[in-house]
């Protein structure tokens, strides 16, 4: 099954990189003969999403693409679709790529360009706000995916919505926010599980920023003001990107009871500099909120817009535990893995709670569990295990 996907990619030249960015892709819809009849057998309906370009290359690339693996009844599909974006229908209709890269905003040039799609977008040849919403997507039974259109919530929606929602696994309920260059730079929401999008909470913080993440726990929803500025002036004057990351600055996090209907509550947390692109999850402990995340030490923007190779060997990306607590208004961190992760997954039915070990009965394979065990610290990634009987205990010379 691998090999004729790899085949497929291989032919399209789709490349994955990192940063879930895709490259030169084209649309497929391939159904794969299922040689691993019994591996495919074993799962009775899968389906894996991937969609990308999110990050940075919001604004980069000219296309979105999602992916998607179907597995059921012995028959697995692969398909890779465009999504019809509002900048795509734009493009196509143009025949080329008309709106600029994040790679393009770079000094003077940089400048050109934004002031091009000012132009282009006061003549009306551009539409650049894309329409207000977020693309939904249909996966049909075959496997095949469909964009449906802009999900804007009754209109209710007016502003950019993170590629990181999150849903409350107990509640139903999601929560996202967006981010601007003009004020407010960070606007929260949160939307019930029957599909209502709530008041607007604005969070000021003093500069734009990037702020690709969050974090939710059962009472609280955090929030990362982290010191990689939205900076035009500085693109120009520097040549460098337009955002500028500061080392001499604070990580600062905003835990912001979730139902809040202003910033009133918000308590801001201080830590060392970093920049964080992805959380894994968060959850409460006592007065403690609990961040379990992938933390950056100096991210090299250039590295992310195209000059990738050579600058991943100084790219420090580590898992991090990071403690706020809501008492003392003290946090700490402390580093969990030395190696480089991002792009972390947890089983979302854990996302915003502290997961457990869960003892299952092989013989029945059955998902309750005989045991469930809450462990009082991480065990590392990698760390190897094997079973000992009562039997085998007592036999202990
Ligand atoms: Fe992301």
């Amino acid at each position: 099954m691998r090999n004729i996907v790899a085949e497929k990619l291989n032919k399209y030249k789709t490349i994955c990189v990192p940063f879930e960015l895709l490259v030169e892709a084209d649309e497929l819809f391939y159904t794969l003969a299922s040689s691993s009849q019994n591996l495919v057998n074993s799962f009775f309906s899968l389906i894996i999403l991937h969609y990308g370009p999110p990050m940075l290359f919001y604004i980069s690339l000219n296309f979105r693409m999602i992916h998607g693996l179907r597995i059921k009844d012995g028959k697995a599909t692969y398909v890779s679709r465009f999504v019809k974006t509002s900048r795509l229908k734009q493009e196509e209709y143009f025949g080329g790529a008309k709106f600029m890269k994040i790679g393009d905003l770079k000094g003077l040039f940089g400048l050109l360009m934004v002031n091009m799609q000012m132009l282009r977008a006061k003549l009306k040849v551009l539409d650049l706000s894309f329409g207000n919403g977020t693309d939904a997507i249909k996966v049909f039974e075959d496997g095949d995916l469909q964009t449906l259109g802009l999900l804007d919530y009754d209109k209710r929606l007016g502003h950019s919505f993170t590629a990181h929602p999150k849903v409350d696994p107990f509640t139903g309920e999601m929560f996202t926010f967006g981010y601007s260059h003009t004020p407010p730079y960070i606007t929260y929401r949160v939307i019930s599980k029957d599909g209502f999008m709530h008041d607007p909470v604005p969070i000021t913080i003093a500069e734009p920023i990037m702020m690709h993440d969050f974090a939710i726990t059962e009472n609280y929803v955090i929030f990362m003001d982290l010191p990689l500025y939205f900076r035009p002036k500085e693109m120009v004057k520097n040549k460098t990107l337009i955002f500028t990351f500061d080392s001499t600055k604070k990580a600062r996090f905003g835990v912001l009871p979730r139902y809040a209907k202003d910033e009133k509550h918000i308590r801001w947390f201080e830590l060392p500099n970093c920049f964080i692109f992805h959380n894994a999850n968060a959850w409460e402990e006592e007065d403690e909120v609990v961040l379990i995340t992938c933390r950056l030490k100096n991210p090299d923007l250039d590295m992310v817009s195209g000059t990738v190779k050579e600058k991943l060997e100084n790219f420090s990306n580590e898992l991090y535990e990071m403690r706020f607590n809501m008492k003392s208004g003290e946090a700490s961190q402390k580093k969990l893995s030395a190696s480089a992760v991002d792009f972390p997954r947890v089983n979302e039915s854990y996302t915003g709670r502290k997961s457990f070990v869960h003892v299952i009965d092989a013989k029945t394979m059955s998902a309750d569990p005989v045991a469930v065990v809450e462990l009082p610290h991480r065990v590392p990634y990698g760390f190897h295990a094997f079973f000992v009987t009562e039997d085998q205990l007592q036999e202990q010379a």
